[in-house]
């Protein structure tokens, strides 16, 4: 039987335990998983592509099962072109469901064979995203409770 492959896509900027935690249970699921950290095209990034795909890597040393790469474009082309049958996403809160819905309904209309799997974040992730990780680093607050120790380091390192 051919592998199984996940794709788990994201701006990763940074990467947080939430994501870790999405990747490290996806990793379970499938023979292999892909992170797919997404290119500066799309957004206006605190960290750029390179910086966020090495935190991204640093963060999974010890997945056997899971490397990461920088991808551009849409995200089914990518799936596609790696052989994946999913897509992986956390949902966190009510709020994320209507966004994800929408971009999974499109994926899927875009390409019907592969699916987009939801996992429900862990209730200690739950109020934890890139965007407050973000704000709280700005204004010098200590964020090593709410991303890998990898990406602390990093992200620490550059302040
Ligand atoms: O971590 P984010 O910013 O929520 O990740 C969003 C991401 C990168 C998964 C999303 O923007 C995406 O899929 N981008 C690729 C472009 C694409 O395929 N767009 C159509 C999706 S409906």
């Amino acid at each position: 039987m051919s592998e199984r492959i996940a794709i788990c896509p994201g701006s990763f900027d940074p990467m947080t335990n939430g994501h870790l935690d999405i990747i490290r249970r996806a990793a379970r699921l499938f023979d292999r998983v892909i992170v797919a950290v997404a290119g500066d095209a799309e957004k206006k990034h605190m960290s750029a592509l390179e910086k966020r795909l090495i935190m991204v890597a640093a963060a999974c040393e010890g997945l056997e099962n899971v490397t990461a790469e920088a991808f551009d474009g849409l995200l089914v082309a990518f799936c596609n072109e790696r052989n994946g049958i999913a897509i992986v996403k956390g949902l966190r809160t009510t709020d994320d469901i209507s966004h994800e819905a929408q971009m999974a309904l499109m994926n899927s209309e875009l390409a019907p064979d592969i699916e987009t799997v939801f996992l429900l974040s862990r209730p200690q992730n739950a109020h934890i995203s890139s965007t407050m990780v973000r704000w709280l680093s700005e204004l010098g607050a200590d964020i090593s409770g709410y991303v890998p120790a990898r990406v602390a380091e990093q992200l620490t390192a550059r302040q």
